[in-house]
């Protein structure tokens, strides 16, 4: 049973600040990495004004998002990759979050920042047309067919998510999960999005070359797991 935390969309989270007994996690967010991090009430006070609020930059700056960090080894390499772009993470649990911006930041990432937010509701953080490519990596499977309906990529998450960006920007979308790619594909194709490709196996198909291997995928490589891939254009 996973725990309260790590449950996915369509959890109604509590707000960071009311935890009576904050853990060392939490501790960092608001005070080692507080210029790094942003809370449940902090994050949508940014809304339509991310570059200039965050990273002071002017509303021509690049802004990519990633969803659902994990440890962020994807997202410190993509910072350090395009220190000209600037890059948010959303997470919910708190261990992984603060791993995520210790890693962008030890490795000198002057353009990366962090939120404790959940993701199906981004258009509560972001104005439309604010952002530019998204990174959805391995998010939660749900495998029981009671939980499906928590999975992330579903249409009206599709239908935000497309909102707050803009066009000509891109959405990669990672899983080893067959069923959660088999039924994404088919919400894919019901949104609005184009899908500029897409593989059953992502490691034996022309993306190899340029994909960074995360950490969920390096287990599931293990196991030899083929890995689902798709790139969606707005
Ligand atoms: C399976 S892990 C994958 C982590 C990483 N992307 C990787 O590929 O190694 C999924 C991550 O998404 C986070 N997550 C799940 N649902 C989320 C949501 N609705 N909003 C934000 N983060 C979420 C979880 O806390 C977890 O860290």
């Amino acid at each position: 049973m996973p725990s309260a935390m790590s449950r996915g969309a369509q959890l109604k989270i509590g707000k960071t600040k009311n935890i009576p007994k904050p853990n060392e996690y939490i501790h960092s967010m608001y005070h080692e990495y507080s210029s790094y991090c942003l809370d449940e009430e902090m994050a949508p006070q940014n809304k339509g004004h991310w570059r200039k609020n965050q990273f002071g930059m002017g509303s021509e700056a690049f802004l990519d998002l990633e969803i659902g960090t994990g440890n962020g080894y994807h997202f410190a390499h993509r910072a350090q990759c395009f220190p000209e772009r600037q890059l948010l993470g959303i997470e919910l649990k708190y261990k992984p979050l603060i791993q995520t911006i210790r890693r962008a930041v030890r490795s000198g990432c002057l353009n990366a920042k962090v939120m404790r937010y959940n993701a199906v509701h981004v258009d509560q953080i972001f104005a439309p047309e604010e952002i530019h490519d998204v990174f959805i990596h391995f998010p939660d499977p749900w495998v029981k067919t009671s939980q499906k309906k928590h999975r992330l990529v579903q249409l009206d998450f599709l239908l935000r998510l497309h909102q707050v960006q803009k066009k000509g920007s891109r959405v990669e979308f990672k899983t080893d999960n067959k069923d959660y790619f088999l039924d994404a594909m088919e919400q894919i194709q019901k949104s609005p999005y184009h899908i500029v490709g897409s593989t059953m196996d992502l490691h034996h198909s022309c993306w190899s070359k340029t994909n960074f291997i995360t950490q969920f995928e390096n287990l599931f490589l293990r196991e030899g797991l083929p890995i689902h891939f798709a790139l969606l254009e707005k």
